[in-house]
């Protein structure tokens, strides 16, 4: 079987056929076909899929209730895609390596359907095998509706059962199945939890859920209550300005067309926020992000500076990324600069509080970003926790003596959190800040002195953060 036509057109369906029963629904479906040509351009292209999909519903003009369900399965079956592989490969007389990458992707879709959906099985597997068969001709057809049909044999439980390793003796690989994460992504939380019991039981299962959209009103512009009712959101729990929506296209909301509101994580807001809480002796006036496209934290830091009299910089490497930030800081008191933070060519010692939001492997966020615990690799980790090093030693050369630095990543790894900062503190003499106390109210904090927030614990990102001061 080779690779057809990759257009991202919606497929004509079949010619009607003439026949005296029961009209045929249309062949295929607009809601399945935009999911499907999701995961083809996540598979071909490297893309993410969520920002392919928003612009095909839009193209293709696929609103309400269509357009959740396509949503809910090109997500939802980017996410599930190491568990689905292993059910597939149970049901298939061949290889999945040798199985063409389009009929793949199309098995995929129908395999979360089944195991994940309350969709009847008889309507995924025919909706699915009519996909591959308008594309790919009826012997791909045949093969995929044979695969599926196996597939129906058993529900995610019974396959669990069957294709996971053996709880007892293999827990963790056990839960990576069962809640469809990499078994390396499941020892790093496992690492960082200190449990291979249910405290990871709960966080992956948390992590393999759709996310909640969060909120940020903007200080002094707009209160987390206004924003509610102006959303229908419900009030965040702990970040004062963080509201929570069930679900939607937060770019369809006035209030984030109109800058009142962004779209952000409560844990990043939380982050942010613990930067300006932390105490500090002296002068307050002078703020520095370090990592700052696309630019979420630095606009938040922004709203807070206008309000309390402080100025911001913001460095970010990437040009295209520092264009982001100047585009959300806009009317705020924040200068943006192009430069690599570790040589920024700023002046040492001329911040009062900085703000390092390291590039990290992003496994705290993976709720999100559907495909990305696929296409990481434990390989990243250690590059990365270089670079962070070198981020944080530059970001405590810059802070003045007494000054605080806030080091955050959305990523719960030892290696990228307190393996960082034990590091650093230790060869930069930094004092490390107990961070609970700029987290107020917030349950569950553990032993400190950092803070990592978990989606099961607190509905959040897998944020970090710890407080660093530099010795006066
Ligand atoms: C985790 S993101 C920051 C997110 C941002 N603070 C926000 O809330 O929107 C890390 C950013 O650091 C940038 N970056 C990577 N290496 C850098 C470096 N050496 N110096 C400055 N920025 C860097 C990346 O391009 C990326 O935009």
């Amino acid at each position: 079987m080779t690779e057809r036509s990759r257009s991202s057109r919606p497929r004509r369906p079949h010619p009607p056929r003439r026949r005296t029963g029961p009209v045929r629904p249309p062949a295929v479906d607009p809601a399945r076909q935009a999911a499907l040509d999701t995961l083809r351009a996540v598979r071909q292209r490297d893309a993410y899929a969520n920002l392919v999909l928003p612009g095909l519903l839009r193209d293709r003009r696929i609103t309400g209730r269509d357009a959740a369900l396509a949503t809910e399965l090109a997500y939802g079956t980017a996410r599930a895609q190491g568990l689905l592989d292993a059910v597939l490969a149970a049901c298939s007389d061949r290889p999945l390596s040798e199985v063409d990458g389009a009929v793949l992707d199309a098995l995929r879709l129908g395999a979360y359907q089944l195991l994940r959906t309350r969709i009847p099985p008889h309507a995924a597997v025919a909706s699915t095998v009519d996909l591959v068969r308008a594309e790919l001709g009826s012997g791909a057809a045949g093969f995929a509706n044979a695969v599926l049909r196996r597939v129906t044999g058993q529900d995610e439980a019974g396959w669990v059962e069957e294709v996971a390793p053996d709880e007892e003796t293999d827990p963790v690989g056990y839960l990576a199945m069962a809640h469809a994460h990499p078994r390396w992504v499941a020892q790093a939380f496992a690492e960082a939890l200190g449990s291979r019991g249910e405290p990871l039981r709960s966080a992956l299962a948390a992590d393999d859920a759709r996310p909640a959209v969060h909120l940020a009103a903007r200080p002094g512009e707009c209160s987390a209550d206004e924003l509610a009712a102006m959303t229908g959101g419900d009030v965040a729990p702990y970040s004062p300005y963080g509201v929570h929506l069930e679900a939607g296209d937060p770019g369809d909301l006035e209030p984030v067309r109109e800058r009142l509101a962004a779209v952000q994580d409560e844990g990043s807001q939380l982050c942010a926020l613990a930067l300006t809480r932390a105490p500090l002796d002296g002068p307050d006036e002078r703020w520095l992000d370090l990592c700052a496209g696309p630019g979420g934290k630095a606009a938040l830091l922004g709203a807070l500076a206008a309000v309390s009299g402080a100025e911001v910089d913001a460095v970010e490497k990437a040009p295209h990324r520092a264009e982001l930030v100047r585009k959300s800081v806009t009317g705020l008191p924040v200068t943006v600069r192009v430069a690599d933070g570790r040589d920024s060519g700023l002046p040492p010692g001329g911040y009062d509080r900085v703000l390092v939001d390291a590039p990290c492997t992003g496994l705290g966020a993976l709720r999100r970003r559907p495909e990305a615990r696929w296409r990481r690799q434990p390989s990243d980790v250690a590059p990365l926790a270089r670079l962070q090093r070198e981020l944080l030693t530059a970001a405590l050369d810059l802070v003045r003596p007494g000054g605080v630095v806030a080091y955050v990543v959305c990523s719960p790894h030892l290696a990228e959190t307190v393996g960082v900062v034990a590091d650093v503190a230790r060869r930069t003499g930094a004092e490390r800040l107990d961070t609970r106390g700029c987290f107020p109210d917030v349950p569950d904090l553990g032993a400190g002195p950092h803070v990592q927030l978990w989606p099961h614990l607190h509905g959040t990102d897998a944020m970090f953060c710890a407080l660093l001061r530099r010795p006066a």
